[in-house]
């Protein structure tokens, strides 16, 4: 066999077989398939597509391009949840010590920022001394001690993923959903989560931009996790608009710790529970009420003992941007329309966020817009306060929020529901 074969099979629309499959993640994974075939290969699977079977072996050869990790040593169902990505998106920092505070054992491996999209340890590596590498070892003593980890993916954790997504990043072949569910799924399975509850966004700000082809990636990513033996659900939720009121590393954990104390914009709180409450439910658990946990305090209790497993200090102040800006409403009106890309595009513009996998982020640039959709602003009021290091980036920022809302005398916002459909 070699890549050439396979990639004319694809180019040609032919559906690809089992060992053909096999054979090139295999040898793209150990570098016999060069990148450049690799990036012919992906193109032609984004333009033609791939069947069930297809997307079922992809997956499977890239969970055994690595380790399979597996968390029997717990004495508690393991339950997950992934975000195909958004912008303010931070529910994994309330959610997974909350499910922790209501019996669940939550091993969750998150990854970094890419573009307008957050990335979960760009934001926790904002807390002084937390640390987003441990060992296997280390991973299962945070869990057993607090019941919730959040960490990097070591490297042998779907190792063809890797260096495929890398590739994919910069050969304009991420939007294929064949591609985004076995790269999701190779790495939830490989997790070796019992349970898993995905959190498909739909809208400008998320990869799938209608609830159409965000439904075929729920249901593309619920068949491999239910083949692979992992009880998986998805939820469908609204990204038409940033969630909370807050794009950017530490503005984000100070958002989610408000959550954590029985606060928090209310979008994050429902969303939170939400979910906290499908990934309980998939894991057999129906024991402590997730809005039980964030008011009595026992969801912020999981939260400060996981930062402190992991070197963080919980109680430290949290880094701030050396500089700020604020844009205020040149009317008075009605805030009918926020638009999600355009301000993680600001956030992304200010330093929140990477152009490159190896540039560094700033932990205090972000937003922060102080009306959501349907709220009443007066003439004056402030909108957003733009966070950066340096003051020459608020013009970039600025150019990428113009157009991005509409302020109207009287009107009401036209917007997804925040869950859209289980
Ligand atoms: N997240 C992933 O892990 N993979 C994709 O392809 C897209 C989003």
């Amino acid at each position: 066999m070699d890549a050439i074969e396979v990639i004319v099979a694809k180019r040609d629309g032919a559906e690809l077989s089992t060992p053909q499959i096999d054979w090139v993640i295999e040898h793209y994974t150990s570098g016999v398939v060069a990148h450049e075939q690799m990036a012919a290969l992906n193109m032609a699977i984004l333009l033609n597509g791939m069947s069930r079977r297809e997307i079922v072996d992809w997956t499977r050869a890239m969970i055994r391009s690595g380790a399979r990790m597996e968390w029997t040593a717990l004495d508690r169902p393991t339950t997950d949840k992934h975000s195909t990505g958004g912008v303010g998106d931070k529910i994994t920092l309330p959610l997974a010590p909350l499910v922790a505070a209501c019996g669940g054992a939550v091993p969750q491996l998150s990854g970094r920022g890419l573009g307008h999209t957050g990335g979960t340890l760009d934001k926790l590596e904002t807390i002084p001394g937390w640390r987003a590498h441990l060992s296997g070892e280390e991973m299962l003593g945070v869990l057993k001690d607090t019941g919730a980890v959040i960490c990097a993916a070591g490297e042998d954790l779907a190792p063809a993923d890797r260096k495929l997504y890398a590739l994919r990043d910069v050969t304009g072949t991420v939007e294929s959903i064949p591609l985004i569910a076995s790269s999701i799924m190779s790495k939830k399975i490989a997790e070796g989560t019992s349970a898993l509850v995905l959190d498909v966004k739909v809208g400008s700000g998320a990869f799938m931009k209608t609830v159409e082809h965000a439904h075929e990636l729920a249901r593309t990513m619920v068949e491999l996790g239910l083949d692979a033996g992992v009880k998986t659900v998805a939820l469908l939720t609204a990204m038409d608009r940033p969630l909370g009121n807050t794009a950017g590393n530490a503005l984000e954990v100070a958002e989610s710790v408000e959550v954590l104390a029985g606060g928090g914009p209310a979008d994050v709180v429902e969303l939170t529970v939400a979910l906290a409450r499908e990934m309980l439910d998939a894991a057999g658990l129906d024991g402590k009420d997730p809005e039980d946990a964030l008011r009595d305090g026992s969801a912020m209790d999981v939260w400060r003992r996981m930062i402190r497993a992991q070197g963080g200090d919980p109680d430290a102040p949290l880094p701030t941007a050396r500089e700020t800006h604020t844009i205020t409403a040149s009317a008075s009106g009605v805030l009918t329309r926020l638009d999600a890309y355009a301000v993680g595009l600001a956030a992304w513009r200010l330093g929140a966020g990477r152009a490159r996998k190896e540039d560094p982020v700033s932990a205090g640039a972000g937003v922060v817009w102080h009306a959501v959709p349907g709220e009443h602003v007066a003439f004056g009021q402030p909108l957003f306060t733009l966070h950066a290091d340096e003051p020459a980036r608020f013009e970039r920022a600025l150019a990428a929020l113009d157009g991005s809302f509409d302020l109207v005398e009287h009107g009401t916002p036209d917007l997804l529901p925040l869950i859209i459909e289980r």
